[in-house]
């Protein structure tokens, strides 16, 4: 077993799935308890994860000193490497300059964590969110690569074992992430591979223990995550299980048709389509805080469960919650809040359901590879992702009826072209934003004062990093003649090239 020690990071959950794709068990505890966790579990070896801390903060996570002694090898990872640096007797300082998002990194000295290579790169890509960097190497720490930026960007100590990088090998974006993890598991801490269970046999046993013989309801968007919990649980507890989808006017054009075509035809689960179009306006109305949205929200939809639960004498609710909500919605004690991720969006305190989650430790990759194993249809399994409170997360400001109906339009535009030019199924997700933003532009030589639409298409796999798309000229040429021709409270269009980090995916 791998023990992760979590000083907070958005991707910790990330390097457990990492590891566990190696087919090696993981553990994640904290830094307050790790030495007692460590002689408990005897790992194989030990990764400190990155963290928002600052090691000469004052709300610096340390560990202690002992651990590096223990002859079992151990990885830090970002705020990690910062950790070992400054435990070790170097120096860690605030950089001049911050690097977010893509670098280059430069190997200097090989070792045993990039060793074997087949291509024997000596200059890759890597992704670093960070603002400190060790500035003096411990004592007995050879630098062994660098970035533009950061003279020590990894180090180690091959005889202790000892193993620092200062970018993510977890994250998707960095390349040979996963050789370096490898490396580091299989070869470094000698760990064995063992074949897991299924992940759906092991959600069924989960589903089965959660709720037994109890009535449960399960909240349906459409997508894939509450789908696949839906299902899974339709096949545990059967005729116990009843599926609501409440089509909140927040959804894209013609969705709410085409979810109720897919479970009435292919997927065949039963479904009661609930209209809560009117509750959901009403309670945004005024609401201009991306966070207060969310909640606003959540309240309004966990209000409709119960109403619609109470009916049936429900009382355990089943939700299609993955991993990547989890943590950006601060799931794990040192990680700081992104935004209140939900599949409901921000769910109130008090409600009187029993949640159960049972894709909470997934990703989306495994979710849709679970999907493919259950014969999901190709077109719900390659649907771009939604998030929970819909459009109003698309709205910047507040959201009415007529900004709905704008954003609709060019949002259909944007997924029509993009499906045209057959590029819809290689993307992650592809929307348009109504920004808020009004602009002078000039129509048959009239001045006309209208709104602002920005297209966003990124490439992701596991949520936690993106990287936007470069979509070839013609096609963005193309939905932006049609979004200024065809939808006319629009005067320009803009598109968006920001990664995640620094930016996230959704506007809000
Ligand atoms: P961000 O914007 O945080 O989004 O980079 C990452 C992924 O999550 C989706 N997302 C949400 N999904 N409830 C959800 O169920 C939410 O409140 C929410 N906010 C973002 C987003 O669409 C993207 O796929």
């Amino acid at each position: 077993m791998i023990i992760i020690v979590d000083f907070g990071s958005q991707t910790t959950h990330l390097i457990g799935r990492r590891i566990r794709d190696l087919g090696v068990a993981i553990e994640i505890i904290l830094p307050q308890d790790a030495l007692n966790q460590i002689t408990k579990h005897k790992p194989k070896g030990i990764i400190l994860s990155g963290g928002p801390a600052s090691v000469y903060g004052k709300k610096a996570l340390l560990l202690d000193k002992k651990i590096f002694n223990l002859g079992i090898p151990v990885l830090g990872i970002c705020y990690g490497l910062e950790v070992i640096g400054h435990v070790l007797g170097g120096k860690v300082k605030s950089g001049i300059k911050k690097e977010y998002g893509s670098t280059h990194f430069y190997l200097k000295n090989d070792c045993q964590l990039f060793a074997d290579w087949k291509s024997n790169k000596k200059d890759f890509t890597v992704w670093m969110s960070h603002f400190d960097q060790v500035v003096k190497l411990p004592k007995g720490m050879t630098g062994i690569g660098s970035t533009t930026a950061v003279r020590h960007a990894a180090f180690t100590n091959e005889k202790k074992k000892i193993y620092a990088v200062m970018f993510h090998p977890e994250v998707h974006h960095t390349q040979y992430g996963q050789d370096i993890l490898r490396n580091f598991v299989l070869k470094i801490c000698a760990e064995n591979p063992i074949i897991g269970q299924k992940k759906t046999e092991e959600i069924k046993k989960f589903l089965k223990e959660k709720i037994g013989k109890e009535k449960a309801v399960c909240a349906l968007s459409g997508g894939i995550d509450s789908s696949v919990a839906a299902y899974l649980s339709h096949q545990v507890i059967g005729k116990n299980l009843t599926c609501f989808y409440i089509d909140t006017g927040l959804m894209r054009e013609g969705e709410t048709a085409e979810i109720k075509n897919t479970f009435k035809n292919k997927l065949i689960l039963p479904l009661i389509i609930v209209d809560g179009k009117k509750d959901f306006l009403k309670a945004l109305k005024g609401v201009v805080e991306p966070e207060e949205k969310r909640k606003v929200i959540g309240e309004t939809f966990i209000r409709i469960f119960e109403r619609e639960a109470k009916k049936i004498r429900a009382k355990i609710l089943i939700q299609g919650t993955i991993y990547p909500d989890v943590i950006e919605s601060k799931g794990t004690k040192h990680s700081h809040k992104i935004k209140t991720h939900h599949n409901v969006g921000g769910l109130p305190e008090k409600h009187g359901f029993k949640i159960v989650e049972p894709l909470r430790m997934l990703y989306k990759d495994e979710v849709r590879q679970i999907a493919r194993e259950l014969k999901f249809p190709q077109e719900m399994i390659a649907r771009h992702v939604f998030p929970g409170p819909g459009l109003a997360v698309r709205i910047i400001g507040e959201v009415t009826e007529k900004k709905l109906k704008i954003l609709k339009k060019a949002d259909s535009i944007v997924i029509e072209e993009i499906k045209k030019a057959g590029l819809y199924e290689g993307i992650w997700m592809a929307f348009a934003i109504f920004t808020g933003i009004k602009t002078t532009g000039v129509t048959g030589d009239e001045r006309k004062y209208g709104e602002t639409i920005a297209i966003r298409a990124i490439e992701s796999k596991d949520t936690m990093t993106a990287d936007w798309v470069k979509l070839p000229y013609s096609v963005l040429a193309r939905i932006s003649e049609r979004i200024v021709t065809e939808v006319f409270e629009v005067c320009r269009v803009v598109y968006d090239i920001t990664t995640k980090p620094p930016g996230t995916m959704e506007w809000e």
